[in-house]
């Protein structure tokens, strides 16, 4: 069988700058939309209109400029969300609406203080009137984590009858485990009447650090749509992280599934996205972290320096990276320092290494990290009267 698509849906716009002190102005949020369409997401969900004019005015640009992708507006299941949200994505090459309300007991009870019958009914009314404005109706169903699954399969049944093009199944609270998530969407694939008609989509919450795993959870099961962010940036402890899902289909999962995205541009967009939102990547972040391809204990580098494979599972070219790095600490090894070495030109005999090895040990033993300037004065007081 040959693979089958996965569509990556980028929220980094919407979910991603609900992270306090994110806010984006329009010229950022067309800097990095522009950027996402070339990466070659499918949906760029550029904002929530109804909530300031000044994210109306964004999403509006974003949706003016965007060539490929498609460009979508987040609303309530509220007639005015869905009409400015209409508005504002109108200019799009491919305009979508993503609409919704929340189906958990408790979003029912004490958020809503509704019943769901009514939920049932305002699921409807809302697709109807975001599909009397678009073709492409995203319906979300709010906290689906904590959904009872026999009422979200009537809610979805009720959204595609009522024109949903794609029903998204969050995990509002990053509450599910990867099976139980699975579970889920297998479970709406059986029982949703019409489920062909339209696109599952996963949209994972990174609350228990699962986020990654359910939405992969999700592809197993049936979902073919993945929504996240560019470096998990999102609502409390963020979303999936997309760097993350994209480098799992393409490294595990390329038999059965394949994305459309350039994953050389991954490193570059992690950067844009975390400069301009301010807020930094961590060092150890999978895939786009400055340690991600980063050897420093000596066993390991001595692995890397023989054959790459041994300690890496990802070509860093493959994510935007230019190579990996051998980090000279005090857990580093002769190989790994004359690497370094002969990086810098620097070829040593074996009895220059061995009195290199000995300086380079008792000043690694005094800083964190010795870097290639500490190498040229060691190379130049040390050596080279050897020589
Ligand atoms: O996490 C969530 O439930 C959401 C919806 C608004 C799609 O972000
Ligand atoms: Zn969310």
């Amino acid at each position: 069988m040959s693979p089958e698509r996965v569509y990556i849906f980028d929220t980094s716009l919407r979910d991603g700058q609900q992270v306090p002190g994110c806010k984006l102005r329009k010229e950022q949020k067309i800097a990095i939309a522009e950027q996402l369409d070339v990466f070659g997401v499918d949906v760029i969900e550029a904002g929530f209109p109804i909530s300031s004019p000044g994210d109306f005015d964004a999403v509006q640009a974003v949706a003016g400029i965007v060539k490929n992708a498609t460009v979508c507006g987040l609303s309530r299941a509220v007639a005015n969300d869905i009409e400015v949200a209409a508005a504002a994505v109108k200019n799009a090459v491919r305009p979508r609406i993503h609409t919704g309300i929340g189906t958990s007991d408790s979003h029912i009870r004490f958020k809503l203080n509704s019943t769901r019958e009514d939920i049932i009914e305002r699921a409807i009314a809302a697709v109807k009137l975001a599909k009397s404005y678009v073709e492409d109706v995203e319906f979300y169903a709010e906290d689906a984590g904590r959904t009872d699954n026999e009422f979200l399969a009537r809610v979805c049944e009720a959204a595609i009858k009522a024109g949903a093009t794609v029903l998204n199944i969050p995990d509002t609270t990053g509450y599910c485990l990867p099976h139980e998530y699975g579970d889920k969407i297998a479970y709406l694939r059986e029982h949703v009447a019409g489920i062909h008609k339209a696109i599952l989509s996963t949209h994972c919450h990174n609350d228990l650090g699962m986020a990654t795993a359910n939405s992969i959870a999700g592809i197993e099961n049936g979902a073919r749509q993945i929504e996240c962010t560019i470096n998990g940036i999102g609502e409390r402890a963020g979303n999936t992280a997309l760097e993350e899902v994209v480098m799992i289909i393409r490294q595990r999962l390329n038999h059965r599934y394949y994305t459309n995205v350039q994953t050389p541009m991954l490193k570059n967009l992690s950067q844009l996205v975390a400069d301009t939102m301010g807020m930094p990547v961590q060092a150890n972040k999978a895939i786009v972290g400055a340690n991600a391809f980063a050897h420093s204990s000596g066993i390991h580098q001595d692995g890397v320096i023989k054959h790459r494979e041994t300690y890496e599972i990802i070509d860093p070219a493959d994510v935007g990276v230019d190579h990996s790095s051998i980090v000279l600490t005090a857990r580093s090894g002769r190989a790994a320092l004359a690497y370094r070495f002969k990086e810098l030109g620097y070829h040593l005999r074996k009895d220059e290494l061995d009195v290199a090895y000995q300086h380079f040990l008792v000043l690694a033993d005094q800083q964190k990290e010795v870097v290639d300037n500490d190498l040229e004065i060691l190379f130049n007081e040390k050596i080279f009267i050897l020589i």
